[in-house]
């Protein structure tokens, strides 16, 4: 069995980690031979590929990106075929399935693409951890790691000055590196896209660190916005929420606490650092175990199927699953975290 892999999308750590443990298993147990596409879903539709061995892959589980680097190409548009042009490729290149390691755009695609009669396996991947059907994806551990160092960090430089912090982390559609780094941190506000917060709100919680002789910090997913803060219009600067703006909703947000509870506060957006660097011990072990897995279904012919984690066990789910909705955080899971900014 020749078996291809592709990484597509935004990067997270843990991919290498995948492509070692399919590549691994493959070889050793089931005998297969692996290629790998280049650049995502572009690689495949250039054929821009190479061979993945057993020496190509020992060594990788701690190495951050991805040796087949990535893409934001979608192999499904009209323009590029289609599902019949990447068949006819596959067969002049004796290309039996393919491992699509990626997030909710590359599991969408490769899910139409197995409807349309490819045989792909899919490996969930996000660092923001927001896609079902799985307890949790790579990258995620990695990036509430970076996060709640980086909010330590600001924590000690905050207290020196007695300032307000707002820390910007990762999380474009929901708030799990917001709530697990702010929990971890003991941010005195998380704020996320799941749960709308007014400013009085925000700042209430700010004074109350204050009173309690702290420097307040807040934490805040990149996809909390405007319209989340549902707040009195009598705030000053809320209209600047509503400007076009280059830099992230923690920007925005710090002059508006600063001039409506007089107290000094700075802004930082952690950014890709939290996609950068080695994975988490736990990321390189679920990493590892979700590419064996990943073997594993091609060779048991789970078409449309994708890896997951149930508790701690590997398992497949359909495809479809994963990105009919997003796993968003619960409202008790935000409670939990509420309770504590009191
Ligand atoms: O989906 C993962 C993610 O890291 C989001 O948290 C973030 O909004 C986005 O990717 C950034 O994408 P890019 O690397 O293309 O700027």
């Amino acid at each position: 069995m020749k078996v291809a892999m592709l990484t597509s999308g935004g990067d997270s750590p843990g991919l290498n980690a995948v492509i070692r443990g399919a590549v691994l298993n493959g070889t050793i147990r089931y005998g297969a031979e692996f290629v790998g596409f280049r650049f995502g879903w572009q690689g495949l539709l250039d054929e821009d590929m190479v061979p993945l061995e057993r020496h190509d892959v020992r060594g990788l589980s701690k190495q951050g990106g991805t040796i087949l680097h990535t893409s934001r190409t979608n192999p499904v548009d009209a323009s590029n075929g289609g599902a019949e042009r990447i068949q006819a490729m596959f067969d002049r290149n004796g290309i039996d399935a393919l491992i699509a390691i990626g997030g909710e755009g590359t599991l969408t695609a490769a899910h139409r693409l197995s409807e349309s009669g490819l045989n792909i396996v899919g490996v969930p991947k996000t660092i923001d951890n927001d896609l079902d059907a799985t307890d949790y994806s790579f990258g995620f551990d990695t990036a509430v790691e970076i996060a709640t160092e980086a909010i330590d960090r600001l924590r000690t430089t905050a207290e020196s000055h007695q300032r307000c912090m707002v820390v910007e982390v990762m999380g474009r559609h929901v708030g799990w590196i917001a709530l697990h780094a702010g929990l971890a941190s003991g941010a005195h506000a998380i704020l996320i896209p799941e749960f709308p917060q007014s400013l009085e709100q925000i700042c209430d919680w700010v004074h109350q660190a204050k009173r309690r002789g702290r420097a307040p910090v807040v934490v805040v997913a990149e996809g909390f916005t405007m319209e989340n803060m549902q707040a009195a219009h009598s705030h000053k600067g809320l209209d600047t929420f509503n400007r076009p703006r280059l830099g992230g909703i923690a920007d925005v947000l710090a002059p508006m606490i600063e001039d409506n509870t007089g107290i000094e506060t700075r802004s930082t957006i952690i950014g890709h650092i939290q996609r950068g660097g080695v994975p988490s011990a736990f990321d390189r072990v679920l990493s590892t175990r979700l590419g064996m897995a990943a073997a594993d279904a091609v060779m048991a012919k789970h078409w449309g199927q994708m890896v997951a984690v149930k508790g701690t066990d590997m398992t497949t789910a359909p495809i479809s699953l994963a990105t009919a909705n997003l796993k968003r955080v619960p409202l008790q899971r935000y409670d939990e975290s509420r309770l504590l900014f009191g």
